[in-house]
């Protein structure tokens, strides 16, 4: 049977939101935090659930190589990660299985349609954290292989329309080899919106009271984008992207959005708003595209 996507989601990675959660793999502990996202992945995990999926495809923007994309390709990773901007919030035991099959072939599919492509065989690789706190919250189990993709970074080393032209092809040699697989598959942008931040961390991180978007310009953009994508415009969302990504600051600029929206044939139906808040004035937005069920 032909493989299809199952589901695609803006999957974005703080790693605030795992720190709240205090799971056994994180070591620093939280009382609190971030309710409305955390409460939003949990929503989204049971929509999962009810979904019958062999492969989780993600994109991270915290993968970055300059030259083209890289896949991880050892059945197995294990290591401790540590965030370099919060080492206090978030040292991550991870153990995470890899769909090397799935990889090679998106990586071929790639290279065929002129993208530079690269396995990453590695075994001492130390997997980055987006990948980690993105997989996580959507799938804390940790029971189903992953693809994970690097971010080329062709946004900053070019343009935002660059970086819009290799998603396209990037998405058209997923869904090729997604389609040869014969599986089941969800794919996860892994990225905020709005990215402005505060340069202050309050005393204590998960403090609310300090918590706010870091300006009312970024929090437009971020509900026109949410607007667009929750009524199914996204092709005009796409349109908007360059203007988006400029004036939020947005970390839509690894692509990682733009992939997978392209990947899902630029979905005309409408998509599920789990949850909106932001992390050190970010803006942050758990969403859901269902094909099967639209
Ligand atoms: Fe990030």
């Amino acid at each position: 049977m032909e493989g299809r996507i199952v589901a695609g989601v803006l999957a974005p990675h703080p790693p605030h939101l795992v720190y709240a959660d205090n799971p056994p793999q994180n070591e620093p502990t939280a009382e609190c935090g971030w309710e409305t996202l955390r409460w939003g992945y949990e929503r989204l995990r049971k929509d999962l659930d009810a979904i019958d999926f062999d492969t989780i495809v993600i994109l991270s923007p915290h993968w970055q190589t300059y030259v083209g994309h890289h896949f991880l390709g050892v059945e197995q990773f294990k290591s401790l990660s540590v965030d370099p901007v919060f080492p206090n919030l978030f040292r991550y035991h991870y153990d995470l299985k890899v769909d090397v099959a799935l990889a090679q072939a998106i990586c071929a599919a790639g290279s065929k349609a002129g993208l530079v492509t690269k396995m990453m065989e590695n075994p001492d690789f130390r997997v980055d954290y987006g990948t980690i706190v993105s997989c996580h919250l959507t799938r804390p189990n940790w029971d189903k292989p992953i693809v994970g993709i690097s971010s080329c970074r062709s946004a900053a080393y070019y343009s935002v329309e660059v970086m819009a032209e290799q998603a396209k092809a990037l998405a058209a040699a997923t869904c090729a080899a997604i389609k040869a697989s014969g599986k089941r598959v969800v794919l996860l942008a892994s990225n905020s919106l709005s990215h402005r931040h505060f340069t202050h961390e309050a005393e204590v991180p998960e403090d609310m009271s300090r918590e706010h978007i870091m300006s009312h310009a970024q929090y437009l953009w971020d509900m026109r984008a949410i607007d667009l994508l929750r009524n199914g415009h996204t092709e005009q969302f796409l349109d908007e992207m360059p203007e988006f990504t400029s004036q939020a600051i947005s970390e839509t600029d690894a692509g990682a959005l733009s992939w997978m929206l392209q990947c899902m044939d630029m979905p005309k139906y409408k998509a599920e708003l789990y949850g909106y808040g932001s992390v050190i004035g970010t803006g942050n937005a758990v969403m859901g595209w269902f094909p099967e069920t639209s």
